[in-house]
């Protein structure tokens, strides 16, 4: 059995030597390593042999099969690198044509300012949690304090989902705002919570320069004992200056949203005329950027903290509003309309 894989060996070996082309070596790996070739043979007909034979000429056979498929990788290396060779000698491969350059991507506009927000809370001490974008009727509306027949409904025209429930009504939705994390995160960990929230949010909106049906917002919220109003401010004016520029200055006005008491709405001097009125601040002075509040004392109740003991503030911002102001975008639909010579100039 040795000598006959020795016989193998000398012949498939002294074979190889001489191929110089891959439809060559193809056919050497049929005959040498295929289903039929002397060596399979060899390998299958080890069952009839005595333990002892089938110890030692096993060994050798497997051996012999490795050093086949070893030479034969060699060798189509060698072979492939002639042909290459041979094709630049005879001009069939031009080595000067220039290469094509791969066309890179990038991240998102959205994506970018995203994180660009997200960077300057995570170094103010701000954990980032994603929620889900199908949310429940209950997370949305109801558990901040806007009831099935609460006018503030009609603020969030709502995209439903199609599932019924057992009682004939549909509680599930896309979110339209990233406030349910709120009641979400609060359910799950006691204070103290210092937590932001990036994500897509989804409303029924006849689309115009700004209006989307989707787009990003940031939420943000802070629940602990001692929290006011003043860590709120503190807060949102260091954001606003490390977003917009050290220079700026806030002004806070009174606004309604259910779940905070009281509610603000924030404002930054105009970055393009500082001030003095222009296109971009509509004349005012003043850009509006986000909306915020003192968490309200029935949504606290709600999720198990005690308003007498904690405090919280809230806040939730647009991602493509703030890109649209810092960059001087004037359309809100160019961010999903996937045309390239928009979203190249990120
Ligand atoms: N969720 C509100 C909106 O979508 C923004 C907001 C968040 C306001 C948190 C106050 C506090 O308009």
């Amino acid at each position: 059995m040795i000598d006959r894989l020795g016989e193998l060996r000398e012949q498939a070996l002294g074979e190889l030597e001489s191929i110089d082309n891959l439809s060559d070596l193809e056919a050497w790996r049929v005959r040498h390593l295929g289903r039929k070739s002397a060596l399979t043979q060899v390998l299958r007909g080890l069952a009839g042999l005595s333990l002892e034979e089938k110890r030692a000429s096993g060994a050798a056979a497997n051996e012999l099969r490795s050093l086949f498929e070893a030479q034969l990788a060699l060798k189509q290396e060698a072979v492939r690198e002639a042909e290459i060779a041979q094709a630049i000698e005879t001009g069939r491969i031009d080595v000067t044509l220039p290469g094509r350059a791969p066309t890179l991507g990038r991240l998102h506009p959205s994506t970018q300012m995203l994180r660009q927000i997200s960077d300057i809370f995570i170094t103010m001490g701000f954990e980032v949690i994603e929620g889900p974008d199908v949310e429940w009727e209950y997370y949305c509306f109801d558990a901040l304090n806007i009831p099935p027949d609460h006018p503030a409904r009609d603020m969030w025209d709502t995209l439903w989902i199609d599932f019924e429930a057992e009682d004939g009504r549909h509680p599930m939705l896309l979110r339209t705002h990233t406030s349910p994390m709120q009641i979400r995160v609060m359910e799950s960990r006691r204070p103290p919570v210092r937590v932001i929230v990036p994500g897509m949010c989804y409303r029924y909106e006849a689309t115009d320069a700004t209006h989307e049906s989707m787009f990003y917002q940031i939420e943000g919220f802070a629940v602990d004992t001692n929290i006011t109003l003043a860590d709120l401010k503190g807060t949102l004016f260091e954001f606003a200056k490390r977003l917009f520029g050290k220079e700026r200055k806030a002004r806070f006005r009174c606004d309604y949203f259910p779940f905070v008491e009281p509610g603000v709405e924030m404002a930054i001097d105009c970055f393009l005329c500082n001030g003095s009125g222009c296109q971009l601040c509509s004349g005012t002075g003043w850009i509006e950027i986000l909306g915020a509040g003192m968490v309200h004392p029935d949504v606290l109740r709600r999720v198990g903290y005690d308003p007498e003991v904690y405090t919280g503030f809230a806040f939730g911002l647009g991602v493509e509003r703030m890109l649209m102001l810092k960059r001087g975008i004037d359309d809100i639909r160019l961010f999903y309309s996937n045309d390239l010579r928009f979203l190249r100039q990120f």
